[in-house]
């Protein structure tokens, strides 16, 4: 991580800029817990016109400067650079450096991987969807993609060379209507418009017998993908798991939607890696597939996450709960607060929130009394949604 110790200094004046580099504002450490911790500062940077935070903090009697975790962005150059001229603009002695063996580094992006913010705000079809869940080795994905140009595929994985190894496939034989997305599966539908979806195939998805709340498929799952099939689509589970079968079996009796199917040891066009394996071992193979009989309602990813206006940050102050809030299926915890130096009523609270299994972290930025999230609002999930409405009843109510 590229960092820069220096002699201790006063902090720079703010606004400022060196090199291109804008120092908009410093923020300083404010211990609401009365924990002695050691004091530390924000300094919101603007570079290429992108915003992000830089850290500023003790190293024994030094200082030392480095990127945000929660604000960095890439390229490290973006970094490199501003770090850099901060110091410069301190004129400060350096005691270590590492942010000047920088090497053109080129981001070639592919056009068919995505992510999560083109879901949310871009992306838009007049085709059918599938969708492919841990899609692995991607041979069932890319024959089925081969086979129906006309459909709009979408392959989700967390395995990042299964990733770049379908990404290289779609290439070389040509495929282009494959999008593919390093996301929670189990999180991912909410981003989907309802009634779109004529297939969703989850096969030999991981049975995580001993971490159950680990599985793909649960009622929210279910729900989630009953609600993106549109009438006749289907939910298609395949697994060599009686364990995971039966579970899977169970979860869809209780719902009383749709229609069951089940089969055993049947053959598809394509067989994947895992389906070899567990056919060389005699296994059976069991195929749990769900129809969906009605149409859902649409939902609404446009909300609104703005705060109310003249916030008074010594007030706030006064509310930060110390531990986390945890209700059913998300959690607040404020963090760490900062207070912006020279200005009144200013300031950066950091926020970790939303769901347990993909919490996301942020600052929400004060200045003169007004509130917003700083580098943009989180993504409209349902638990983020639940979790901004607590965070605007606890600190700004
Ligand atoms: C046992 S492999 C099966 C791969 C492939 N479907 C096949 O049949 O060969 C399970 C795959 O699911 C992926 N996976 C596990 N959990 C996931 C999640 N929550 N979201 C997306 N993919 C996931 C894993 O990375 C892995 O590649």
């Amino acid at each position: 991580m590229p960092h820069i110790v220096f002699e201790k200094k006063d902090l720079i004046s703010t606004p400022s800029s060196k090199d291109g580099v804008d120092f908009q504002f410093i923020a300083q450490s404010y211990d609401f817990t009365k924990s002695n911790r050691k004091i530390e500062y924000r300094v919101a940077t603007k570079y290429n016109n992108k915003e992000f935070l830089l850290t500023i903090k003790p190293k024994d009697e030094n200082l030392m400067i480095k990127s945000d975790k929660v604000t960095r962005l890439s390229p490290v150059s973006l970094i490199k650079d501003s770090l850099n001229a901060y110091v410069k603009e301190n004129s400060s002695r350096i005691i270590f450096s590492n942010t000047n063996s920088f090497k053109a580094e080129k981001e070639q992006k592919h056009k068919y991987l995505k992510d999560i913010n083109y879901f949310v705000d871009e992306f838009e079809t007049n085709k059918e969807i599938q969708i492919e869940i841990g899609f692995g080795s991607g041979r069932h994905l890319l024959h089925q993609a081969k086979s129906n140009p006309n459909i709009q595929f979408i392959g989700l994985e967390i395995h990042y060379p299964s990733i770049e190894q379908l990404l290289k496939q779609l290439e070389i034989q040509n495929i282009t209507n494959v999008l593919v997305i390093n996301y929670d599966a189990r999180l991912f539908m909410e981003f989907i418009e309802s009634n779109k979806v004529g297939k969703i195939f989850v096969h030999f998805p991981v049975p995580w017998d001993k971490k159950p709340h680990r599985r793909i498929y649960s009622n929210e799952f279910v729900n989630e993908a009953f609600r993106v099939l549109k009438v006749g689509g289907t939910l298609e589970l395949r697994t060599d798991s009686r364990n995971y079968f039966d579970f899977c079996l169970e979860l869809l009796t209780n719902l009383p939607k749709g229609k069951i199917n089940i089969d055993i040891n049947k053959d598809l066009e394509v067989s994947s890696k895992y389906e070899d394996r567990w056919k060389k071992q005699g296994k059976n193979i069991y195929d749990l597939t769900l129809t969906s009989l009605n149409e859902d309602k649409a939902i609404d990813l446009s909300f609104d996450f703005s705060f109310e206006n003249s916030i008074n940050l010594k007030d706030i102050i006064s509310k930060i709960p110390e531990k986390a809030i945890i209700v059913n299926n998300y959690f607040v915890h404020i963090e760490e607060l900062y207070t912006i130096l020279g200005k009144e009523n200013s300031g950066l609270i950091k926020v970790t929130m939303g769901n347990f299994d993909r919490p996301i972290t942020k600052y929400i930025l004060i200045q003169e009394g007004k509130a917003s999230y700083y580098q943009g609002n989180p993504l409209p999930t349902s638990s983020n949604i639940d979790a901004h409405k607590n965070l605007k009843e606890i600190l700004f109510k």
